[in-house]
């Protein structure tokens, strides 16, 4: 449409002016994703984003993709400006871990190195030994395992679930999970199979268990869309946020790719495989940012400080 037209060449304007580069996640609007790309800007998962930004020579980094994101931004990077689109998008993993309550579960278990997904607060990272996304988490989890230390992971129950059954390590879970991949069912999953016999599974590990079974590959967006490259099949079967297919259809655009069921009857629930928090993301508001400076991303001091070093060690940690 012509007003999105208006919007795009806005947001170009505005990004050149500031000296800003648009940094965005897999499950934002095409619109936005597309905007990334053609202005030098990012499309990434949680980790890819992190780096992206803190390399970046902007002044300014708009982050499009939910709170914990933006965050992140800003305490790698202290001297940018950091804007969303919104500051209310945030994350149920986020929500269902409130610093107080994980501080004291920590406080409990003083034998126990901390890992906390990037899916937290500055003041739940800050609290923690390590930060983790799921492209890496399975890698730390093994160093740390190998080097005899007893874990206390939050906040994905799922993701723990997975990583434990994975490496074996002895970890223990806070009761976490997201709202959208814990809607994808086994059962809808293994219908569509039985349509499609020769379709490979693509989840991404926020997946309850019994979904992660049936994945012939489990991993970050990142990792998915990689295995949707290298995969044979030509039919794929996508247990992420639905996001997702924008750049995966443009990577195999000969592949057809279904949507996971998100209920057990095999129908597929078109708003559930969304996350309501990224969709919040769009051209009105972006541009709304970059014109008026709002969204812009604080951290206290004291905690970026703290929050810096477990993030740092996701950064410099090599497998
Ligand atoms: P990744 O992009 O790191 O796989 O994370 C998914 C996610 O939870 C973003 O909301
Ligand atoms: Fe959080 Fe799930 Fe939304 Fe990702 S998709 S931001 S994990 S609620």
């Amino acid at each position: 449409p012509a007003e999105d037209e208006a919007r795009i060449d806005e947001i170009k304007r505005l990004l050149e002016l500031h000296n800003a580069v648009l940094v965005a996640h897999y499950y934002t609007d095409d619109a936005i994703q597309q905007l990334a790309e053609e202005t030098g800007g990012c499309v990434a998962d949680s980790l890819e984003m992190a780096r992206f930004g803190a390399r970046h020579e902007a002044d300014t980094l708009v982050v499009a993709g939910v709170r914990f994101m933006g965050e992140t931004a800003k305490i790698l990077s202290p001297e940018k400006r950091v804007l969303m689109p919104t500051l209310e998008a945030t994350c149920s993993l986020d929500i269902g871990c409130p610093v107080d309550e994980f501080s004291a579960f920590c406080d409990q278990h003083p034998d126990r190195t901390v890992v906390v997904y990037a899916n937290t607060s500055a003041a739940v990272k800050a609290r923690a030994d390590w930060v983790v996304t799921s492209s890496i988490a399975v890698d730390v989890i093994e160093h740390l395992q190998a080097r005899g230390e007893k874990i206390l992971w939050a906040p994905d129950k799922h993701l723990g679930g997975y990583i434990q059954q994975k490496t074996g390590a002895d970890m223990l879970l806070w009761d976490g999970a997201c709202i959208v991949h814990e809607e994808f069912k086994a059962k809808g999953i293994e219908d569509l199979k039985g349509v499609y016999p020769d379709a490979a599974v693509l989840v991404h590990p926020e997946s309850p268990a019994s979904v992660v079974a049936l994945a012939d590959v489990a991993g970050s967006t990142s990792q998915l869309i990689k295995a949707a490259k290298e995969l044979p099949n030509d039919k794929l079967i996508v247990a992420t946020d639905r996001g997702i297919f924008f750049k995966m259809q443009q990577m195999v655009p000969e592949k057809t790719l279904f949507e996971a069921p998100t209920a057990g009857n095999g129908a597929t629930c078109r708003s559930c495989a969304h996350c309501p928090w990224m969709a919040m993301n769009a051209l009105d508001n972006l541009a709304g940012a970059l014109r008026e400076g709002s969204g812009e991303i604080f951290v206290d001091a004291e905690l970026r400080q703290k929050a810096l070093t477990p993030l740092e060690r996701m950064l410099n940690f090599q497998r």
